[in-house]
């Protein structure tokens, strides 16, 4: 099998495709032929040895475009190593309470998927902000400040880890 990875990413506001590019970049650091796309855009996974998969949470469901490139490659990516990683709290980043509940709907999320066995899953803060949203989405939000608490330190931490899972 081949030795590229393929960083696939879903985005809506742009957030988790700046951390799949941050995920590639350290990946290529570590010696690994990577590409990064959004997910929407992959055809075929032939010339992939291991997957990562990133996107964020929206309404207490995971990115479409994500649950369908599951759907879409289903058998391809049982073949594979596939690290995840999600998108969700984007408050408090001390706030257990917001972070439980992103992982609790990510969990839900990938239990309906019973046949994906990720090598690694992470969950990390996002970005918020309501100048990007419809007028709608901004009612619905309440008036919670704009935030970015991605760590770009714990980012990079867990991809350094993932060369000898996705890296064959
Ligand atoms: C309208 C809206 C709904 C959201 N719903 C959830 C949610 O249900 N659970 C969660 O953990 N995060 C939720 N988030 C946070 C997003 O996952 C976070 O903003 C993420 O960084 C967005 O990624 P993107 O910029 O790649 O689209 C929501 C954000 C917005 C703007």
């Amino acid at each position: 099998m081949s030795s590229m990875v393929l960083v696939g990413y879903a985005t809506r506001y742009g957030s988790t495709q700046e951390v799949a590019e941050a995920v590639a970049t350290t990946l290529r650091g570590c010696g690994l032929e990577v590409d990064v796309e959004p997910v929407r855009k992959v055809r075929a996974l032939e010339g992939y040895g291991g997957v990562v998969l990133g996107a964020p949470l929206f309404m207490f469901r995971w990115h479409k475009d994500a649950l369908q490139f599951l759907s879409r490659f289903r058998k391809a990516l049982a073949e594979r190593p596939v690290a995840i990683f999600a998108l969700g709290p984007v408050h408090d980043p001390h706030d257990e309470q917001e972070w439980q509940d992103s992982r609790r709907q990510l969990d839900k999320e990938l239990a309906k998927l019973p046949w994906l066995k990720p090598a690694t899953l992470a969950m990390f803060g996002g970005k918020y902000d309501p100048a990007k949203m419809g007028s709608l989405l901004r009612l619905f939000a309440g008036k919670a400040p704009a935030s970015d608490i991605r760590d770009w330190e714990a980012i990079r931490a867990w991809t350094e880890g993932l060369k000898p899972i996705v890296g064959v």
